[in-house]
């Protein structure tokens, strides 16, 4: 089964061909980041008309890297939400236009569900239940998966994502946007114990993450320390350097803890962790680490499947057309769509023997 996947959620137009749902044939994603870096964020209006630009060229390319024709493919996936509501837009109508003139069946994919699937390309087949890490510029969720395409939401954020964390301080520090990667890369030569950040707990006990505060706690000891932000790409200073570790210190700490926490309590067979935060590579050995205390095996998605792209959708899509799960022309872009369908206390009931703590 060979399915074309469009993603247009946020400031990446993206397309990719895929087969059986594992085997990427093609893969295009043309970025925005140059776009947007000025403004230190996506700016939503110059997305869309960005996306509009470059939705035509990158789909062709998909097929021409392919060596493949529009008319080879059984069925189209497109991401319906959430994201920016002109940038979904786009794949959406484009998605429907090319199915209906190609009379081939489409369906509508949660990007988040989609970034949970981008780990299906490197990675043996999950088992399941799985848990899920799904981390990015604007999620930060940790899903409990008992089956394919059943979703519980077991820890949340408060506020912020842990990649707008990380994209707020770099912009606070003056090093520009996205700010993952670069505080990554500071933070290799900084101390991660020089400021001594809290863990964020939530008062009410619920394993959930916050990263508002810890940014307001940079900015107070960016200003009680005297720091100045980096400018004009002068080298960053070694308060800068520490200050960068500290702080992915603290954030990676939160994720991995909670993960580790939350599979002693729903006892999955298989680790995931994705989204574009999965990129770095300090969350990536603290939730390995995590992973062989408990004889679990992890699953990341290679780097160029961790930030948004086409083809984690089109494998997510394959397994709904297979179910016959198929959209209609009345499919429309869900901006605030959440990815939970699953109520575990029922789900509890129906399996004898197998206890949850809830
Ligand atoms: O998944 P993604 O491409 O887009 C969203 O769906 O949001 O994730 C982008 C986010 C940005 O906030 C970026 O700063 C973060 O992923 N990111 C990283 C790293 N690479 C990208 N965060 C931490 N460390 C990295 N190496
Ligand atoms: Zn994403």
């Amino acid at each position: 089964m060979l399915v074309l996947g469009i993603e247009t959620s946020c400031d990446e137009t993206a397309a990719a061909l895929v087969r059986n749902g594992r085997e990427m044939v093609s893969s295009v994603i043309s970025s925005q980041v140059p776009i947007h870096k000025r403004f230190g964020g996506v700016v939503p209006e110059l997305a869309s008309r960005e996306h509009l630009d470059k939705i035509v060229p990158v789909v062709t390319e998909a097929f021409e890297k392919a060596n493949m024709k529009p008319s080879d493919i059984d069925g189209i996936a497109v991401t319906v939400g959430p994201g920016l509501v002109g940038s979904l837009l786009v794949g959406v109508s484009y998605a429907k236009a090319m199915a209906y003139a190609l009379d081939k069946p489409f369906v509508g994919v949660n990007h988040i569900e989609g970034h949970i699937y981008s780990v299906a390309f490197e990675n043996p087949p999950i088992e399941y239940p799985a848990e899920a890490l799904i981390v990015s510029g604007g999620h930060s969720n940790i899903f409990h998966i008992p089956e394919p395409g059943k979703y519980k939401v077991v820890a949340r954020t408060r506020d912020d994502a842990a990649g707008e964390a990380f994209d707020k301080v770099a912009k606070l520090l003056g090093l520009g946007y996205p700010g993952g990667p670069v505080i990554e890369r500071l933070a290799r030569e900084g101390n991660p114990k020089a400021v001594p950040f809290a863990i964020p707990r939530m008062g009410d006990g619920l394993p959930d993450f916050s990263f508002s505060g810890l940014k307001t706690a940079v900015t107070k000891y960016v200003r009680e320390n005297g720091l100045t932000p980096v400018t004009n790409g002068e080298p960053p200073s070694q308060a800068i350097k520490d200050l960068a570790a500290s702080f992915q210190h603290v954030v990676v700490q939160s994720l991995a803890k909670t993960m580790e926490k939350l599979a002693l309590e729903y006892y999955p067979k298989t680790l995931i962790v994705a989204g574009g935060v999965a990129c770095n590579g300090k969350l990536r050995e603290e939730c390995r680490a995590v992973a062989e205390k408990l004889g679990l095996p992890v699953y990341f998605p290679s780097p160029h499947l961790s930030t948004d792209n086409a083809a984690m959708i089109a494998a997510a899509g394959t397994v709904k057309l297979l179910a016959g799960e198929l959209a209609g022309l009345d499919l429309n872009a869900d901006v605030t769509l959440r990815l939970q369908n699953l109520d575990l206390e029922e789900e509890a009931a129906k399996r004898a023997g197998v206890r949850y703590r809830l």
